[in-house]
Parts: structure tokens; sequence; C-alpha cells
């Protein structure tokens, strides 16, 4: 903080909801400037309730925190819309006026394209409407009457609130091996996924920028198609308590264990200068709502300990469980 973007460093679901959420809440922060599209599902779970939010920033637990959908943005407008009601967060909603807008025929058009079938991508239909916003033919946030109420310039905002101290935290989405520039192409989002293209949407400048979080689950996974090194089997990952399925599509989730060499790259070419390690409860059970580094087994210790060694970052916030305060903090 003052300015800190989140990446996930994986192919998403790393658990970036959940760290969001807690910082939210423990650091107040003033904005959160989410990015990227519909197809990215952040899950923050709230006294026992679940939120999978497709467009609301995940820091809308902390109710003084200004809400913001950046200019690079992509709005699906009716999933907006009810989230904005499920979430009750209607007075401190922003959407920039630049951002492009997501429609049905996109949809339709992802849905029956033999390439993304191929790639097997959530079907929001996030492709095609980068394509038409590369065209220059989308419709933006500023044309819709339905968001009239919603429209800010959300990039003077954050950075007027730099100028005065304020806490912005910078929302990705996906992981950065999905990133359309240096994941797994062809199997990718149809966007940068990484920190420079995080602020790069928000319309921040990279050296307003203070801290690099980057998100690692203490697995892998991945919906969809494309390489995963070190896949195992879906037996296998209910053997050891890692399956899960997407948060957005219902999916299920393949999986792999934690690759040492691709997180200690994506945290170089991100500039990670913090990391956080999500679900470290599924690795090691005896972990579950742990709140102290030194109430962790021996085991986990060293894992978190070679984590740290092996990326060169330090690992600050540790998730023991669902709830956005299940975690170590050791900032
Ligand atoms: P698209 O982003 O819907 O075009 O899908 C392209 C690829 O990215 C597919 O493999 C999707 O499963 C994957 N993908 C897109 N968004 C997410 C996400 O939020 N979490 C995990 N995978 C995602
Ligand atoms: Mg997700």
């Amino acid at each position: 903080m003052p300015c800190t973007i989140i990446v996930g460093a994986f192919w998403g679901d790393e658990g970036k909801g959940k760290i969001i959420s807690y910082l939210a809440l423990n650091d107040e922060l003033d904005f959160c400037v989410r990015t990227g599209s519909v197809n990215a599902a952040h899950t923050v779970w709230l006294n026992g309730k679940k939120y999978a939010l497709h467009m609301v920033p995940a820091a809308f637990i902390y109710e003084k925190c200004r809400l913001l959908i950046a200019a690079g943005a992509n709005v699906h407008i009716g999933r907006l819309l009810e989230e904005v009601e499920l979430t009750n967060v209607n007075g401190r909603m922003g959407i920039d006026q630049n951002a492009s807008i997501i429609e049905e025929k996109h949809s339709l058009q992802d849905k029956t394209s033999a390439v993304n079938k191929g790639i097997g991508t959530t079907g929001w239909g996030v492709g095609p409407a980068i394509e038409e916003r590369a065209r220059r033919t989308a419709k933006l946030a500023k044309d819709i009457p339905e968001l009239k109420p919603f429209l800010t310039d959300s990039v003077a905002e954050v950075n007027d609130g730099l100028d005065a101290g304020k806490k912005v935290l910078l929302e990705g989405t996906q992981g950065f091996m999905l990133s359309l520039f240096h994941g797994t192409y062809p199997y990718v989002t149809s966007r940068d996924t990484g920190a420079s293209a995080i602020a790069s949407e928000a319309g921040v400048g990279p050296t307003r920028v203070d801290d690099v979080l980057i998100v690692y689950k203490s697995f892998m996974t991945r919906v969809g198609a494309g390489p995963l090194p070190g896949e195992i089997t879906k037996e296998e990952a209910k053997k050891r308590g890692w399956f899960e399925t997407a948060a957005g599509t219902g999916r299920d989730r393949r999986s792999a264990p934690f690759n040492f060499e691709l997180a200690r790259k994506n945290a170089e070419i991100n500039g990670a200068t913090q990391a956080a390690l999500t679900k470290l409860d599924c690795m090691f059970p005896e972990c579950r709502s742990a709140r102290k580094f030194v109430n962790l087994p021996a085991d986990a210790k060293h894992f978190v300990k070679e984590v740290e060694e092996r990326t060169g970052v330090p690992v600050v916030l540790i998730g023991t469980g669902p709830e956005a305060l299940d975690i170590i903090d050791r900032r």
C-alpha cells in the first residue's frame, strides 16, 4: 500500500477474491479497481455466505471502499446490475466511462466458434467482445443509459486518490499463464493478465505502483484446455483434497503440484514484491483456520520457506480457510 496490484500467478483461481477481501477489511482500502471481464469469478466468503463475483470488486465487504470498474475493463450490464443489488453497493459503485460492453451476441459467437470451443473458453463471449473493441466498433459504458448512475472517470478518481495518500488496490483477474502475451498461447484468455496490464487497464502509471502482490495457490489448477505441467488425475486430486470445480462455470478444475520454477519466473516477470499463498490447509489440514505462523506444523512451515527461497519473494499472507479472516498476516 498505498497502491498495490494483485496478480494471479498461474491459471486463475488462486484465491485472489479471498486475499482482496482480507486486505479490504484489514487495511481499510479506499479504492478497489476491477480489471478484466465477466469470465473471471472471484469468490468471497462472508459470515458463511458465498459470493462468486464476476463484476463487482471483491473489496465490497469493506463498506467504506469505493468500488470501480477500470477503463480497460469490459462490462456485462446484466450481471453487473444483479451483483450491485446482491452486494448492496449502489451508492459506492463506479464504472469508468470508457469501459467497453459485452453483449449477448458475443456469447453466441464464443459458443459457436470451433476455435474457442477447442480452447475451452468460459463461453461468456469475452474474446469476441474484445475483438470488437479492437475493431473500434464496441459500445462503451458512456453509451448505455442504464449505466448512467454509475458513470465516472475512474482514472482521475484513482490518481487523485493516490495524490491524497489513499489506499488503492488494483484487482487483477485470471492468472499470468492465461495472458495473451505471456501465457500458454493459444490456450489463453483475450487479454494480458500481467501486473503491467492491470495498471494499464486501470490507468495508473507504473511508477505510481508500490507493490505487486502475486497470489499463489499451494497447488495449481486449470480449467479449459492447454498444458498443465505435472498434471495429476482427478482421482488423485480427490485423494489429496485438491479437487475443485470452477466458481464461474462449474467445470472440473484440473490440478497439479506447485511448480517452483514457474512460480519464480512469473514473480520475476510481474515484478512481484510480495506473495500470498492460499489454501495451505488443503495441503496440510492441521493448518485449518490458523492465524499465526508459529502455530503451523513443521512441514507446512518448510513449504512456505521453500516458496520464499525459490521465488525470492516474501510470503506475507497465507490462506488457511475460506473466510476472509482465515489468514496468517506476516507483514
Ligand atoms: P475465455 O477467457 O472465456 O475466452 O477463456 C479462455 C481460457 O481462459 C479458458 O481456458 C478458460 O477456462 C480460461 N479462463 C478465463 N477466465 C478464467 C478465470 O477467471 N479462471 C480460470 N480460468 C479462466
Ligand atoms: Mg476464479
